[in-house]
This record gives C-alpha cells, structure tokens and sequence, in this order.
C-alpha cells in the first residue's frame, strides 16, 4: 500500500469524502463497475452486504443505479454478513427483513441469489449451517466485494472483541455495548438478542475486496484505532490491515480521529490557522502535562510545531495569545452580558433579552448537551423556547404504554359516563399491544400515546429547568413519526414545520446539535431538516441577527479547541441539571448520566491553566 506522509500513520488505506453521499455514490459506481465486468465474463458478481445505519445511503444509491439508470442485480449473488439468532425473519429487526425493506425489494434481484444466515435455525443445527453458509460462499467462487459497517466495540460483522483472525461463520454471544446500541431498534435493551449468527473474520478476509464504511463522528475513534494502531483482537476491524486490497471510506466527521486529520503538525501537514493553532497548543499542554502557560521553546520545537513558534517569535508570545483565546471562552453568560463591553466575549450584550430558541432532536438531547446553560438563559432573564423535532416515541417500551393505558382505564371507571372515549382509547391500546406481541409493529394510536409520554416528560425537565410549559413546542417531524430507526427519509414537510417556528419566533439565538452526527441517525436528520430550513430563509430580516451554537447531547464532545463558548456550573447548577435529566424516566440517555462529561470539560479547563469549575457545558458556533 503507498502512503502519502500524511497517511503514515495508516495501516488501511482510508478516502475521506465530504459527506456520506459522496461515498456512498462512490461505492456505488464500483458495485456497478463490478456487476458490469462479471456480466462481460459471463459470471455472477458476488456481494458480501452489512446492515446497521450506515449502508443505508449506499443502498438508496444502489436502488436509484437500478431505476433510474437501468442498472440489473439479475446476475449478483448477495451474502450477508450476520443475523440476529432467534429471530423469525419478519420480525421488524431481523436483518433479513432490513435487507428486504432496504434494498431487495426495489431492486430485481432473484430471490435464490440473496443468501442471509437463518436466526431460527435450531441450536443443535447451528454448526453445521454455518459451515454450509461458508461452503455456499466458496461454491460460488468468493466474495468479490464486502461492505462492512463498523459497531462500537470496533466490531465487523457481529466479531467483538476477542474473535480471532481466522475465525468461522459462527454463533457469537452479543457485547454488551452493541446490546445497547441496538436498545432502540428493540424498544428496550432487554428484548435484543444475546446471540447472533455472524461470518467470521476469517470468512470476511477472504473476501477479494473490502469496504468498511463510517459516518459521524460519534465512529471516529474507534476508525483511528482500527485504522492506526495495532492490529489485535480487541478491534476486529484492524484485521483488514494485512487484507491486500480493503479500503475505509469515511466522511469528513468519521475521519476526525485520524492522525492527518487530528494532529497534522505531526506528518507535516500543518496549515497554521487560528484554530488549528489553538488545537496544537491545547493539544501540547496535555500532553505535557502542564499549564498553556509553562510550555516552553523546546517543547515545540520537539513535536512538530517550530513553524508556529517561528511565527510568533517566541513560546511566551504563543502561550500568552492560545491562553487569552481559551479564556475567553469561558462565560456564565451564555445570552451575552447587559451593559458590559462584549469585544471578548462569545455573545453579544445586544440585543437584552433576546429569544433563544433550543432545538432537540430527541428528548433529553437537550437537558444532556446544555441543561445548565438553559437554566442560566432563563434566569438571566431572556426567553427560552424549547423546540422537540422527533417525540421519541420509538424508545418507549410496551409496558410504559401499558401503564399509562391502565391508569387512563381505571381513571375512565370513576365517572364512566365522561370518560367513555378515554376508556375505549385506554382499552384499545391495551388490546392492541397484547396482540401484536412483544415485536409486533406498533400501530400509529400507540405510537401517538407513547409521544405523549415523552411529551409529559419533556415538560416536566424544562420545567425544572425554568422553561415555562407554554414555550416547549412538538414539531413531531414527520420522517420519524412516520418512521423507524435506520428507515428514516427526509421530507420537506419537517423543513417547513421547522421554518415556521423560526418564522414565528425571530430567534436571536438558536442551539442545536446533530451537525456532525451520521446522516441517518435522528440527529443527523433533524440537522439536515434545520438546515433546509434555514437555508430557505437567507433573506429573512431576523436571520442577519441570530447566532446559531451547536451543543453536544449524544454525540462525542467537543475538543478544547473547538469549544467558543464554555458555561461553568457550580455544583448546585450540575446537581439541578441531573435532577431534571432524571424526568426522563422512560428512555434516557447513557451519556453523561453523572455530568461526567461536564467534570471533565471543567478538568481539562483546569489542566490548561484557567479556571477550576464543578463542571462546564460547551458550544461551537456555527457558520453555513
Ligand atoms: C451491527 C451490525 C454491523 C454494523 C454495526 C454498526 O452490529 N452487525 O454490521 O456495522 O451494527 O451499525 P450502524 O451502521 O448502525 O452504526
């Protein structure tokens, strides 16, 4: 494999694109590439397929080659690569039904050719129909190209950590963390699987090409370490390191980690700007150990920075500017400070009180990412309104529903007579979930209770966050109304519903995340939505006046050079920010529970030479 010198770190070699579009039509032209040449040989094409969010792009791109385009699946042999064990295959997450509903079905595909490992086969069978599934494979000459996705847990496949280079298709115990991760597709972490069937390391070696595909930067970590570091067990996609002929394709956010990406003065690919100025510095701070302010001449000298050093003349020139930058940061007025001079500060004093508009992809997003930095809004007297996009009713379990459809019933038997629409609703949801079962698809009624749900609980944490109830609106977008997890389309009718909040509002602050978040997830969409919105609104007179800063509630956390705004909590602010995350009783967010996250951002502020906090709650801004 050659390396540029920028690439020396990387032991695969990876293509960054500047979106998950981009690659995915990339990937795309090479499948079509692919299919054609096999059709000249008169030979099948033989495609090893992955499942999860992130093949969905490929596979739309797939679907328009083949209807707007003409192009055939007629001779293209498919394995997959895994299946959940114990799942009937038209259970609502059995991969071979995401198969069908993702790509087969819009493409004209012969059924005989669509290969999946069977989840219902029975324990004892198990051994011999994955060694039947590997012979199946080689009969008809090999993969000629795998699509990989990338778990967590660095996982290819279902292969966590721990499966061997040369292992089998195989039954494999789930890792917890991919157990977690697949909760929302399962209404709950208890009804996903603990088995699977998955192609082994080995079986996916022998493929003659590979792709692995990331999106987001929630990926970009374990992308660095599959790609960068050891090849071992314990990241079973850094085994397509000794492949001959596999490739990552990343976009812009998943590559983030990668060594060119993150630290390009180490490969000598350095472009001096202010940001990535501060990104040295801070980064050199830490790995000192010491203060911004203590760095010293030699220090820069030694890790690739004595352009920078030239720049500025000396290290206490360097240090003193990186130091007032990241100082400045810091402000426990996130609305901007009334009557104070604001030329250092992240927002403007003027106009007071301003509205400020906080946009929530799914519940909790919000009092996760900046619940400390509402409350601040509030009390410093601006207007807060609370924005919902996707009621996050998906990940409300049976039984929650169940409950609240009892209550509602035997409320309806005190005074039967005003109560008989409640009661027939109540009975109809009960009835309902008892006959769909625990995987059934849900119908819109009990989706719509489960909305109202977390419409209850979304009240109740803004509300302990000050946000009075009338200022918490539920656009209810409809691509996940209408939707469900890894099927989510966009609609122009969520841009519009969207436009029209921020048409009413005027706002003079908007925060928001998903930015950098795979296109496919919730956060990526309502991020797309937004921006469409936005978009449609260039010569609207309040846009000119409003600053749009992007928080941090699922996705991996800013860097300390990114951050623009840092908001400091004392401990009393963090306790009430975890006391109003907890309204959310029936789905909440594994990140940052403990406001670890917050600590830890206080910590790094700390070890770089400002300020000791409890706690800090960050924000980029954003520019279209
Ligand atoms: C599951 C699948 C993998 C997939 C992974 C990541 O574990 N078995 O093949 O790569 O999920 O999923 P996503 O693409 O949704 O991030």
């Amino acid at each position: 494999m050659s390396h540029t010198p920028a690439e020396q770190f990387e032991k695969i070699s990876s293509v960054i694109f500047p979106s998950a579009a981009d690659a995915a039509a990339a990937l795309a032209r090479e499948v079509r590439a692919l299919i054609e040449a096999k059709n000249a040989a008169g030979k099948p094409a033989v495609l090893g397929m992955a499942t999860g969010s992130t093949p969905v792009p490929f596979y739309r791109e797939l679907i328009r080659l083949h209807t707007e385009e003409g192009l055939s699946f007629k001779n293209v042999i498919t394995f997959n690569l895994d299946e959940y064990f114990g799942l009937i295959r038209d259970h609502r997450e059995s991969y071979f039904r995401f198969m069908q509903e993702q790509l087969f079905k819009h493409i004209d595909i012969p059924a005989e050719n669509i290969h999946l490992p069977d989840g219902t086969i029975a324990l004892d069978a198990v051994f011999d129909h994955c060694a039947a599934y590997e012979r199946a494979i080689a009969d008809v000459g090999g993969i000629d190209l795998q699509i990989l996705g990338i778990g967590r847990t660095g996982h290819i496949g279902f292969n966590e950590p721990g499966s061997p280079k040369d292992s089998p298709t195989r039954l494999v115990p789930l890792d917890r963390i991919t157990r977690q991760d697949a909760a929302a597709d399962f209404l709950g972490e208890e009804n996903v699987p603990r088995f699977a069937i998955t192609m082994g390391v080995g079986t996916i070696l022998r493929a003659k090409k590979i792709v692995l595909m990331a999106w987001g930067e929630n990926k970009s970590e374990i992308v660095a370490r599959a790609v960068e570091g050891e090849e071992n067990e314990a990241v079973s996609a850094s085994f397509l390191q000794s492949h001959a002929n596999s490739r990552y394709f990343l976009n812009t956010a998943a590559s983030s980690a990668l060594t060119r990406v993150k630290l390009p003065w180490l490969v000598g690919r350095a472009e001096w700007t202010p940001q990535e100025t501060r990104r040295a510095v801070c980064w050199l701070s830490t790995k000192e150990g010491k203060p911004i302010l203590k760095l010293l001449d030699e220090e820069y000298n030694e890790n690739g920075m004595a352009e920078l050093l030239t720049r500025y003349g000396r290290a206490y020139e360097l240090n003193i500017d990186i130091f007032n930058r990241q100082q400045h940061t810091i402000s426990g007025w996130p609305g901007g400070k009334p009557r104070a001079d604001d030329s250092n500060r992240p927002e403007r004093a003027l106009p007071f009180p301003k509205t400020c508009l906080v946009l929530v992809p799914e519940p909790q997003d919000d009092v996760v990412g900046m619940g400390g930095t509402i409350e601040r809004l509030v009390s410093q007297g601006h207007e807060v309104h609370i924005a919902c996009l996707a009621s996050g009713d998906l990940r409300v379990t049976d039984a929650e529903a169940l409950r609240f459809a009892r209550v509602l019933s035997e409320t309806a038997e005190i005074d039967h007579a005003r109560w008989a629409e409640a009661l027939r609703f109540a009975a109809g949801i009960i009835e309902e979930i008892e006959a769909k079962g625990m995987f059934g698809d849900p119908q819109p009624r009990l989706r719509e209770l489960k909305s109202l749900i977390r419409r209850g609980e979304a009240r109740d944490a803004a509300q302990s966050m000050g946000v009075a109830a009338n200022n918490v609106h539920f656009l209810d977008l409809s691509f996940y109304a209408e939707g469900r997890y890894r099927q989510f389309k966009l609609s122009t009718k969520d841009a519009a519903r969207i436009g029209s909040l921020l048409d009413k509002l005027k706002p003079h602050q908007i925060y928001l995340t998903g930015d950098l978040a795979d296109p496919s997830s919730v956060q990526g969409m309502a991020f797309a939505s937004f921006r469409q919105a936005w978009s449609e609104r260039t010569t609207a007179p309040w846009r000119a006046n409003c600053r749009i800063w992007l928080y941090r509630g699922h996705q991996k956390e800013f860097e300390p050079h990114e951050i623009e705004m840092a908001v400091p909590m004392s401990p009393d602010q963090l306790a009430r920010k975890l006391s109003a995350a907890q309204k959310f009783q029936t789905h909440t967010l594994t990140e940052n529970l403990d406001g670890s996250r917050n600590k830890h951002i206080a910590e790094l502020y700390d070890a770089l030479g400002m300020a000791e906090y409890e706690a800090i709650e960050v924000f980029r801004r954003w520019m279209e």
